[in-house]
């Protein structure tokens, strides 16, 4: 089976997401040794943002030449991506959501006719099948008792994108509080590195 890991934090060596989505693969790679990885880092390797040509394209345009390089990079990840049986995904929270690199991931792998369609009754996911698990990191607490519940666009919308292309199997391990001193810093990423080593096997 073929596991895609995916980091799109920008914080390199820093970066809390990342750790914790290296985690979550080591403990994967260890009860299963046989796992295909895939690596993908949205910052070393950014993905452009869709522009109208891309629209044009997807609806039957010619490809212009200069669109070429960018048109076989979208086709290698959603490739990646229909051929994962696993997804892990390091995602912090910047300015309340996903970071923009990874949301141009997700623009690439949104596709009508490969990950969802629209049926008689409305939107089909294509892509059912797969375990996501991401691992989010958040400077504060965005628990529906805490007056920021309101503000939590990350989870609800991974959930949300992941639900819409057929993907109920969707795990989060959060480290929380990471900007509200050492000792919370410590405590969410002891405590998302313990949920990393107890995820189920592959
Ligand atoms: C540009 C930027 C924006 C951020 N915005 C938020 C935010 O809206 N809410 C929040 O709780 N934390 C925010 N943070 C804090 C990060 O979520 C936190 O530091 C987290 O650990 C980042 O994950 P990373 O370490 O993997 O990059 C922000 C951090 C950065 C760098």
């Amino acid at each position: 089976m073929k596991l895609l890991h995916i980091d799109s934090s920008v914080l390199g060596h820093h970066s809390v997401s990342r750790q914790v989505s290296a985690a979550i693969v080591d403990r994967l790679k260890q009860a299963t040794p046989s796992l295909q990885v895939v690596y993908r880092d949205l910052t070393q390797t950014p993905l452009a943002h869709l522009s109208g040509s891309h629209l044009a394209v997807a609806q039957g345009a010619p490809a212009p030449a200069e669109l070429g390089p960018d048109l076989a990079a979208s086709a290698a990840v959603l490739d990646e991506f229909l051929a994962a049986g696993i997804v892990v995904i390091g995602a912090p929270m910047y300015n309340f959501t996903i970071p923009s690199q990874l949301k141009a991931w997700i623009d690439r792998i949104l596709v009508a006719g490969k990950t969802f369609k629209y049926g008689a009754t409305g939107p089909e996911g294509l892509a059912g099948g797969k375990r996501v698990i991401v691992a989010i990191s958040r400077g504060g607490h965005y628990g529906a008792d805490t007056p920021y519940a309101a503000g939590e666009h990350l989870e609800t919308y991974l959930r949300w994108v992941f639900g819409f292309i057929g993907i109920t199997s969707v795990e989060f391990i959060p480290a929380d509080g990471i900007q509200l001193g050492p000792e919370h810093r410590e405590k969410a990423i002891t405590g998302a590195l313990q949920a990393a080593t107890g995820l189920r096997a592959a």
